[in-house]
């Protein structure tokens, strides 16, 4: 249950390294219409979202721009805001990780965990993703892949800081066990606690600044910075003033929700909640992990490449058909599948024959014989009755329903209560009535342009910026539930269709289907045409200064001579390498890597942690030599 005083909520903070997508739209929407639903029941109402902006995957990406990571992210910034303000995203605080504000936070809180014994410092091998940020033991790769990714990753050896995770494990089984709604929904739950029968291992909360540079200096050792996820995780306190303004913060912690999508449930879920009783902070109310939005059988992901732009869709249908869709085809906590049909029916059915329908026969029949002024709501007869009477209930049912975060449920009750008024305006007839008793018919009007209003207040939080076209057509204001809100006399605006109907054939399908899909990676001659390899003699080798994993090549193509850099040191040694005829791609767009220039890359055979690089069997066909 949420604490009806007031209502924290926080999304995930979003990785800068590309631009957002529907995925990242979709979580902040959620918290959007969550914030909205409760500002407008009267709970004080904190919002906070914002942008993860250190860690391996930024500076690589900034890496490849050829620009600062502080540069990278302040490019980024300004389309996650873009986006917010299109979406009508009604924030209170938007947090980046790079700000001085959170800074001091990471620090504070490091060298309080530290000062208390629970940060040792030790040596650490695992594989590591980038993609995920995070370190994975042998026994969860699949086949020597990124249980999430499915790309092979590499070992990393090296000493770090740890912080003492294991040493909560049983007070974190229990806390889960004694608080049914802290991990929510409850297959979460108990995939949680699944994980926790395993033995807690230490989390390596450090990187050498020689590997990765781009983070918090740690405050015990300026060799090191923090380990991107126990930056970004204290986001969430650093939001509400912890460590700057004592008062904000007891106000608002423990968060009320924390909504963040299953794939990273395990840092929100046993990470952070031992972080915090490592700082002596209490736990927020609930972890909530909704699913993922699926198009055909796949995630939709950058890396998939079948990612709707959210832009695309509001720029086509708007930004409140978007939101309602969203909300209303996902069951928070099951994946739910995007595609373009089941957009235009639900649009076509609720918006505009269900929802649109309704304001549009009301504010016509009002316009022809009313004058365009709302009739007097005369006396009820059953039929109003039973029409207020469910207005009366919807109210309730749709707080219900939300305080459970069964968010389709509660629209589908409202959708079905709209439906409702349209049956009753039918089985009425205002038109046909109006000619042989006009006060009845002005009566059917007012109880339907009534409970419209009703309908529009509670679709509100979905779809803030339609639905206050019809308040304001209907010359209301506010988020009043009460039955009778509309003033008899009031002339109502022109306006036009609220949700014109969509033909699916104007529209192109934005997605993949599934057998495109699969044939996604499959390439003609003419694209493998493109590709030059040539072989290579390598001259020279040197190792990165400050980069364990990388090795400078100079090497020669027939008479001509290049430089690449090559993420091979840890499986080849400079003397190895010279000498040898190896297969580079010509025709690569020239790089810098760590400022310096290179020129092709090498190819090479990797699995898991091993690595070998395709080399000549006989050298005779020299360097230069072209490979079909
Ligand atoms: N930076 C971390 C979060 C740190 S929070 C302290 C991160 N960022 S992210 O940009 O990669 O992803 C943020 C959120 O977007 C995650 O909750 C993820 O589940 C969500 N989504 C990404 N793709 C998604 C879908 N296709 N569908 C629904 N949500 C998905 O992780």
């Amino acid at each position: 249950m949420t604490d009806k005083q007031k209502f924290y909520i926080t999304t995930p903070i979003y990785y800068v390294n590309d631009k957002p997508h529907i995925g990242h739209a979709y979580t902040t929407i959620l918290a959007d219409v969550l914030a909205r639903y409760h500002r407008s029941i009267g709970a004080d109402t904190f919002f906070l979202t914002g942008l993860d902006e250190h860690g391996q995957k930024v500076q690589e990406a900034a890496e490849v721009k050829e620009i600062s990571p502080q540069e990278h992210c302040d490019n980024m910034a300004p389309e996650f805001l873009k986006l917010w303000d299109q979406l009508h995203i009604k924030y209170d605080d938007f947090i980046r990780t790079t700000e001085k504000r959170h800074e001091l936070v990471v620090r504070e809180v490091l060298q309080k965990v530290y000062d208390s014994g629970d940060i040792y410092h030790g040596e650490y091998g695992g594989f590591y993703c980038v993609g995920c940020e995070r370190f994975y033991t042998e026994k969860e790769l699949d086949a020597g892949n990124c249980p999430q990714h499915q790309k092979p990753l590499e070992y990393v050896a090296e000493k770090n800081y740890f912080f003492k995770m294991s040493k909560y494990q049983q007070r974190l089984i229990d806390y889960i066990n004694d608080n049914p709604e802290f991990i929510q929904p409850n297959h979460r739950r108990n995939e949680v606690l699944g994980f926790l029968r395993q033995d807690l291992a230490d989390l390596c909360i450090s990187r050498p600044k020689s590997r990765m540079s781009w983070g918090i200096e740690l405050p015990f050792d300026k060799d090191y910075v923090t380990y991107v996820w126990f930056d970004a995780l204290l986001n969430y306190v650093t939001g509400p003033g912890y460590a700057s303004d004592d008062e904000k913060f007891a106000r608002w912690w423990p968060a009320d929700y924390h909504l963040i999508g299953k794939d990273i449930l395990t840092t929100h879920a046993v990470y952070w909640p031992t972080m915090l009783f490592a700082a002596g902070i209490s736990q927020p109310k609930t972890i909530f992990a909704h699913g993922w939005w699926l198009m055909g059988d796949s995630k939709m992901s950058k890396s998939l490449g079948n990612i709707i732009n959210p832009l695309d869709l509001i720029d086509q249908f708007g930004v409140d058909p978007v939101r309602y869709y969203l909300i209303r085809e996902m069951v928070l906590g099951q994946d739910a599948n995007f595609t373009m049909e089941s957009f235009v029916k639900r649009y076509n059915s609720d918006l505009a024959n269900d929802f649109g329908n309704l304001l549009s026969r009301v504010s016509k029949l009002i316009g022809k014989n009313f004058d365009g002024c709302i009739p007097d709501a005369g006396t009820m007869t059953p039929a109003e009755c039973a029409v207020t009477q469910s207005a009366t209930r919807i109210g309730d049912t749709v707080r219900g329903l939300i305080e459970k975060m069964r968010l389709n449920e509660a629209i589908e009750e409202t959708m079905q209560f709209i439906r409702s008024v349209n049956r009753y305006m039918e089985q009425n007839a205002p038109w046909k009535l109006v000619r042989e008793d006009k006060a009845a018919a002005g009566r059917v009007l007012y109880t339907a342009a009534d409970a419209l209003r009703i309908g529009a207040v509670l679709l509100h939080p979905v779809m803030p910026s339609r639905t206050m076209v019809v308040l304001k057509i209907l010359g209301v204001e506010g988020s009043d539930l009460k039955w009778g809100g509309l003033k008899p006399g009031t002339k109502l605006k022109e306006h036009e269709a609220l949700f014109p109907r969509i033909d699916l054939k104007k529209h192109k399908q934005p997605q993949p289907g599934p057998k495109e899909k699969n044939m996604e990676n499959v390439i003609t001659i003419d694209d493998f045409a493109k590709v030059q390899l040539k072989t290579a003699e390598v001259l020279a080798v040197e190792k990165v200064e400050g980069a364990d994993r990388l090795l400078k090549l100079q090497i020669k193509f027939g008479t001509e001579q290049r430089q690449i850099v090559a993420g091979i040191a840890q499986f080849y040694t400079p003397e190895e390498l010279i000498g040898k005829f190896i297969v580079v791609v010509y025709n690569l767009q020239p790089v810098k890597i760590r400022g310096i220039e290179s020129r092709g890359m090498l190819l090479a055979a990797k699995k898991g942690k091993k690595l070998s690089l395709i080399i000549l069997d006989k050298a005779e066909v020299g360097s230069g030599a072209s490979i079909s």
